[in-house]
């Protein structure tokens, strides 16, 4: 139940109006989750290699030093972005619905890329630096930027948090932003983010709740949609986008067993395969055609 007084603290939050400073001042000084550890800064590195493996598999016939890239929901440390601009790509355009980026969480990213040099003392600093604007608070839905100005989206990790019609028109906007022939490289994480916190929660466990019920737990700082695979390429070619990679992970066998012992809300009952259900991953990559 760990992870419902966790849910309970963050719905609180979510609601005030200083909600995103003072998750930060929990997440950093209490749970202390923030700044990340190397580990997870070099998992964030290694996604920024898959999304430039995408752009230079399907994206359009440029070097990166010259590609425009574009990534909503950057979030608080910027690790992927510095990444891409510690692997050469030399024009980025960050767009965040919410002002989490801090300085000194930059820095700390900084620190891990010793390639990038020393650190900044503000964020405006990124663009002289790096070739990296960023914007926010800015909604991905309707970002105001020029139709056909990027080669290249990419998504680490956000959409699983964005409410399905929500993501609908971002997917739309991503398609008005990319010059035809540019790409869109997607990760998206399907798990119950309360089991990371509390080890005795299946990954599944969020699909028992109807969505009444879910509607009680979910916070706006912490919001899951709990889209399954399926839905979200569908609304990708809902968008107008083509696939052209779908590479869904999961699930293992100790997965279909936890998702046989579930009693699954009646939403998660029929319309999915358990194979489809089950998917802990999903990373796909699309083109504008
Ligand atoms: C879990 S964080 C991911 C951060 C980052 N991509 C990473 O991997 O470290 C999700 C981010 O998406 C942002 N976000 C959610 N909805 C958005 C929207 N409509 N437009 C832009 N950003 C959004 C949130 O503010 C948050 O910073």
């Amino acid at each position: 139940m760990r992870w419902l007084a966790k849910a309970a603290l963050q719905r609180g939050l979510g609601f005030l109006p200083r909600g995103e400073s003072l998750n930060y001042v929990f997440q950093r000084h209490v749970a202390r989750s923030l700044p990340a550890g190397e580990s997870v800064f070099r998992r964030k590195f290694a996604r920024a290699e898959q999304h430039v493996a995408a752009y230079e598999a399907h994206g359009p016939d440029k070097p990166i030093a010259d590609a425009v890239f574009y990534e909503f929901g950057v979030g608080w440390d910027l690790a992927i972005p510095l990444s891409f601009a510690a692997l050469g790509v030399g024009h980025q355009v960050l767009v965040d619905i919410r002002p989490s980026a801090r300085v000194e969480l930059v820095n700390h990213s900084l620190a891990l890329l010793e390639q990038l040099g020393g650190p900044v003392t503000s964020l405006a600093e990124l663009a002289e630096r790096f070739g990296i604007e960023y914007l926010a608070p800015l909604d991905a839905r309707a970002t105001g930027l020029p139709a056909e100005s990027v080669d290249f989206v990419s998504s680490t990790d956000v959409c699983e948090h964005v409410p399905a019609d929500d993501l609908a028109a971002i997917f739309l906007e991503c398609h008005r932003l990319l010059r035809p022939g540019g790409a869109f490289s997607c990760r998206i994480d399907l798990q119950d983010h309360y089991s990371y916190f509390d080890s005795s929660l299946s990954r599944y466990n969020f699909l028992r709740y109807s969505d009444g019920a879910w509607r009680l737990v979910n916070s706006p700082l912490h919001f899951q949609n709990r889209l399954r695979a399926p839905d979200y390429l569908r609304l990708v070619r809902e968008a107008g986008l083509e696939l052209v990679v779908e590479k869904p992970s999961g699930p293992d066998e100790d997965g279909l067993r936890q998702l046989e012992a579930l009693p699954l809300a009646e939403r998660f009952r029929d319309g999915y395969t358990p194979q489809e259900l089950g998917v802990t991953v999903l990373s796909f990559v699309a083109v504008r055609p």
